[in-house]
């Protein structure tokens, strides 16, 4: 092991040029004029992990392509297999005017990387590939079989990973897997996360005359599509901040008393959190703490909203059309397609006869929560004490990572979520960094995570 630990130390400075060269790459995945990029990207990856000793191809999907990377398989014997689970996306980089520094020009300053996809997710899963690294290179055995399955989809929904892990079930058969994309509290606070919220997401698009008209000459008599969705967007929450769709809370499992508890033990209350997020004031759920409504709560949030002229100056127009970008946060036991359901059914309700409403895609993922008891879970604590010098705690996190639950579904295995990221690494905002710190330590945890699985 001191092998391995040593060649860590030596070599962090090379590690950071690496994964700043992984972090050029503009892979934003929901982008097409980013299309070039993924791939690009993709195949970088792909041969950086032949050059640190992996066998790595590039699979073709219907959407961005998946790099796949595997240990060298030592002998016949059965070893413990896990699956590393990364995504080489990104979300979009805009406003660009918020950056201090381009968002695809990584700038070190002081302990902090910041690039956009450095914390979210290229940083992360690249600890884990540099603690392989280290065992390959140092020529020390790895007690077991390791897959890496770095994936070009995420922050869009991970639509074709499904169908590949169908595809590669038995080749990908394994004991657990490993996720890093996730958080931990502090610096010094390392973490385990048992739970993530599930996802819906949809747009609404609300049209009404064929064409932008003259507010003047015809305001008034018509409706107004951006005042209309308004109104209706309005009314998909209550005063006192829950969701107002009928059934919407049906399924939904109380939190206990005990969760409770542990919840509130956990840094990042109240004050801290208005300070952070520069609000005025907090708002939620109404009997819940802010750690309960953003880990254990469902939510509604327009994430986009667009109508009318948006250029310099004014123009009088009413616009044709307005349109939002919905995602609902899940908790268990809500079912992603009875939420969508629901909420066809209430806007629908809710569209004046003045206009008319389309609701475009929508897909969605469940609520992931697994025991934080299980032997790999504990083994994952021993690993992450090893490395950060604290014990870990237990997180239920409010973000979600979509594919998990087909993870579980199609692999039959559990995920350890460690997370590396801490809670002002600006992820999806402007302004992205990883913190060195926690680059170093996520691979030396990593480092001692395969020994203790591998035990257990
Ligand atoms: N890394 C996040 C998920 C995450 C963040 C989990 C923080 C727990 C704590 C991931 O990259 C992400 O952003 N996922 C998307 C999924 C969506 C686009 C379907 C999300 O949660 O918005
Ligand atoms: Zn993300």
């Amino acid at each position: 092991m001191n092998a391995v630990t040593d060649y860590l130390n030596q070599n962090q400075p090379r590690f950071l040029q690496e994964l700043c060269e992984y972090l050029r790459f503009a892979s934003v995945s929901a982008q097409p004029q980013h299309q070039p990029d993924m791939k690009a990207c993709a195949a970088w990856l792909a041969r950086h992990c032949r050059q640190i000793g992996l066998d790595a191809q590039v699979c073709p999907t219907a959407g961005h392509p998946i790099v796949l990377a595997r240990t060298p398989r030592a002998g016949s014997a059965r070893r413990p297999r896990y699956v590393v689970y990364g995504h080489y996306d990104v979300q979009p980089p805009e406003p660009f005017e918020l950056w201090t520094s381009p968002p695809f020009e990584p700038r070190i300053e002081g302990r902090s990387l910041y690039a956009r996809g450095s914390s979210d997710n290229k940083g992360q899963h690249f600890a884990h590939l540099k603690a392989v690294e280290a065992y390959l290179r140092t020529g020390t055995e790895l007690p077991c079989d390791l897959t890496f399955v770095l994936e070009g989809e995420e922050e869009v929904g991970s639509q074709s990973l499904e169908t590949f892990l169908q595809q590669r079930r038995a080749e990908l058969k394994c004991d657990a897997i490993v996720i890093s994309d996730t958080g931990m509290p502090g610096k010094d606070l390392p973490a385990l996360t048992y739970g993530l919220r599930g996802i819906v997401s949809f747009e609404i698009v609300l049209r009404g005359p064929d064409r932008d008209l003259h507010s003047g000459i015809f305001g008034g008599a018509v409706d107004n599509p951006a005042m209309a969705l308004s109104q209706m967007l309005a009314r998909l929450r209550d005063r006192n901040g829950r969701v107002a769709v009928p059934g919407f809370y049906d399924a939904v499992v109380p939190l206990t008393a005990p969760e409770r508890r542990q919840l509130a033990r956990l840094p990042l209350q109240e004050a801290a959190l208005r300070r952070l997020l520069g609000v005025p004031k907090l708002l939620g759920e109404r009997g819940y703490t802010a750690t309960e409504q953003r880990s254990a709560r469902p939510t509604i949030e327009i994430n986009g909203l667009t109508s009318g002229y948006q250029g310099e100056g004014g123009k009088t127009i009413i616009p044709a059309w307005a349109r939002a970008k919905i995602t609902c946060r899940l908790v268990p036991d809500q079912d992603p397609d009875r939420i969508l359901a629901l909420l066809r059914r209430h806007l629908k309700q809710l569209c004046p006869p003045t206009v008319r409403l389309e609701i475009v895609g929508g897909h969605g993922a469940e609520a992931y929560l697994v025991s934080p008891a299980s032997p790999p879970a504990q083994a994952s604590l021993r690993a992450l004490k090893a490395a950060f010098g604290r014990q870990p705690v237990l997180l239920r996190e409010g973000g979600s990572i979509p594919i998990v639950n087909d993870l579980k579904r199609i692999l039959g295995a559990d995920s350890l979520m460690l997370g590396l990221a801490l809670p002002d690494c600006n992820a999806h905002s402007p302004n992205e960094k990883f913190d060195l710190d926690c680059f170093a330590k996520g691979q030396l945890m990593s480092a001692h995570l395969w020994r203790e699985l591998a035990g257990t």
